[in-house]
């Protein structure tokens, strides 16, 4: 299965993506990740992405591109992924299709979350991240067993410096101007499905099953 999620800031791409990863036993590459651990181990590309994720703009066309096309050239991306954050531009979706074209393969789907700005704004200003295995949390609605403690790894609960209510602002105008014109480029191209991603994980996760039935690469 070769899926890509789309959705804005807190949409909850991430949580869905982990989900599906697991039905398809395929890898979940979320470019946000890629770029927090570039950050942590302060790699030249880490500190030129943090300039941009600090303020809430898109990283670079470039630059993105470039890690991504060699994360997909990883053998276990060879069968299939669930592409987390990527592409966010139409420039990234066409660079998208040119890796996939040469390689003979084709995204299965395109699922596009949906959720009102102010609930998304909400889910963001609540998260918490494990700082050893990135793990998310909810502080309400999926909060950990003890409290600034990951449940996985016993790793510190933080706040994602960019999860402050201005950045997110930043963030949701560059995902208006820049990556919706997507959901256009992508439903011209008959791969275009929408889930709506209010309500709980669970009933979302059901949602997005659902939507991929009968989708090409859904041999779960
Ligand atoms: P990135 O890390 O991709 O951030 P984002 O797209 O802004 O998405 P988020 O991770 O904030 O939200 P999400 O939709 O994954 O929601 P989640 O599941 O975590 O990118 C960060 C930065 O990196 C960008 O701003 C940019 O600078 C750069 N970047 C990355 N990719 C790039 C690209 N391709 N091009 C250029 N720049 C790029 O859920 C959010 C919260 O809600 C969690 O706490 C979760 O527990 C909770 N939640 C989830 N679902 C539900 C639910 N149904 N009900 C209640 N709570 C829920």
């Amino acid at each position: 299965m070769r899926l890509v999620l789309l959705g804005p800031p807190g949409a909850g791409k991430g949580t869905q993506a982990a989900q599906l990863s697991r039905r398809y036993s395929v890898p979940h590459i979320a470019t946000g990740d890629l770029f927090r651990d570039n950050v942590s181990k302060e790699t030249e590309l880490g500190l030129r992405a943090k300039r941009y994720m600090d303020r809430g703009d898109l990283v670079p066309d470039e630059v993105v591109i470039g890690m991504v096309r060699q994360r997909l050239a990883r053998d276990d991306a060879a069968d299939g992924f669930v592409l987390d954050g990527f592409p966010r531009t139409v420039p990234q979706a066409e660079a998208l299709e040119e890796i996939l074209d040469e390689r003979s393969r084709s995204l299965d789907a395109v699922l596009r979350l949906d959720v009102p700005e102010d609930e998304a704004v909400r889910r963001i200003t609540q998260r918490r991240t494990c700082s050893g295995c990135g793990r998310n949390y909810h502080l309400e609605t999926a909060p950990p067993d003890e409290e600034g403690r990951c449940d996985e790894c016993g790793g510190t609960l933080v706040q994602r410096d960019d999860d402050t209510e201005e950045v997110v602002r930043r963030r949701l105008e560059e995902y208006h101007t820049k990556t919706e014109p997507l959901e256009a480029y992508y439903r011209d191209r008959g791969l275009l499905r929408d889930v709506e991603a209010t309500g709980a994980i669970e009933e979302v996760a059901s949602r997005a099953q659902a939507v991929l039935e009968g989708v090409a690469g859904d041999a779960a």
